[in-house]
């Protein structure tokens, strides 16, 4: 009967080594199976105490007993002690969140300002019933000057201070309104399009000049056409743009060859009501220049001013992108500095 108490205490052992070092409740299930399962050695031990003298069964049978209980105690104990370990773990690791820990966040890109508020102008256009037209920044004396009634030697050259290249007749445009001609010349009437886009001009470079920049030019050729389209399409225009309900325009007389009459279209300032520095102390703003197109620039682009009219204006994006940002030096805008074009 040695053979049997030395299985008895084999057996012990293994529950008490295999419970201490069990870290999961799988693992005390496992070991359950390998003891009281059907074939489990304790099941074992009860199908070989049959077989036994009844005076050892007398003995044996309590032994086995207590065997029994204390294993199916010692099981069930140490599993609920796992199921405890493991919600305290679940808690502490919620309770040690860190929630300013930084993370290796991969930066991410996003659109430039400049392409932010033209996307933005274009939708305000669209909604108005307006086309977004394009021309090319290399041009020809003709599209930038001569069409807009700006003939060769015509003071009104000096306004622009011209980047010509080393081709006859062609330089870097130095305005949008390239843009009505070419759009007279290919499109059927009406027409309604805005150009936005880039534009040159040989200008010393300060916080508020660059040698290049951007203009979007508008116009709306039809029959019938006046100003009171114009001034109604700026005030909408500039409404939607600065989230107005109701927004003043000033109107003054203002020269270009290719607009009778012409006009410089003001808004009231956005940043003060008494005057301060970016409306020079005057509350109001300049935004755009604009008027009636000119008689020769239709027919320069084969439209008949007798019978149709159109309105013309051409703003500087760069100036809106800075008011609306509040960005005090132009050339932030094309400096590529990621520490200022993170902040849009
Ligand atoms: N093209 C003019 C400029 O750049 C602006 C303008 C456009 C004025 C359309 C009137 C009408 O100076």
């Amino acid at each position: 009967m040695n053979e049997l108490n030395t299985t008895i205490e084999q057996i012990n052992c293994t529950l008490q080594e295999r419970v201490a070092a069990a870290e999961h409740a799988r693992e005390v299930e496992e070991l359950r199976i390998a003891l009281l399962g059907k074939s489990g050695s304790i099941t074992m031990l009860f199908t070989a105490l049959k077989e036994l003298s009844p005076e050892d069964k007398r003995h044996y049978g309590p032994v086995l007993n207590e065997l029994k209980n204390r294993a199916e105690k010692t099981l069930s104990d140490a599993v609920m002690q796992l199921v405890v370990k493991k919600a305290q773990a679940a808690i502490n690791k919620e309770r040690q969140f860190d929630v300013t820990a930084s993370t290796n966040k991969q930066p991410q890109g996003h659109l430039h300002p400049y392409s932010q508020f033209i996307e933005e102008l274009e939708d305000i256009f669209i909604s108005m019933g307006y086309e977004v037209l394009d021309g090319p920044e290399l041009e020809t004396d003709f599209y930038n000057f001569g069409a807009l009634n700006i003939p060769a030697d015509h003071p009104a050259r000096d306004m622009y201070d011209t980047f010509w290249v080393d081709k006859p007749d062609m330089l870097l445009r130095t305005h949008t309104s390239t843009t009505q001609i070419r759009a007279m010349q290919t499109r059927e009437l009406p027409i309604a399009g805005i150009a936005p886009g880039r534009t040159y001009r040989h200008e010393a470079v300060d916080a508020s000049h660059d040698f290049m920049f951007m203009q979007c030019e508008g116009f709306f050729i039809d029959k019938g056409v006046n100003l009171s389209h114009l001034f109604g399409t700026a005030q909408t225009f500039l409404k939607t743009l600065f989230k107005k309900d109701s927004l003043d325009i000033r109107i003054r007389p203002g020269f270009f060859p290719f607009v009778e009459p012409g006009f410089e279209i003001d808004m009231r300032c956005q940043f003060c009501t008494t005057g301060c520095s970016v409306c020079k102390q005057t509350t109001w703003m300049e935004v755009f220049p604009g008027g009636m197109i000119h008689p020769n620039v239709l027919r320069a682009g084969g439209i008949d001013p007798e019978v149709y009219s159109g309105f013309a204006f051409g703003f500087g994006l760069s100036r809106l992108v800075m008011l609306k940002y509040g960005i005090d030096d132009i050339r932030y805008l094309y400096g590529g500095k990621l520490k200022f074009l993170d902040q849009f």
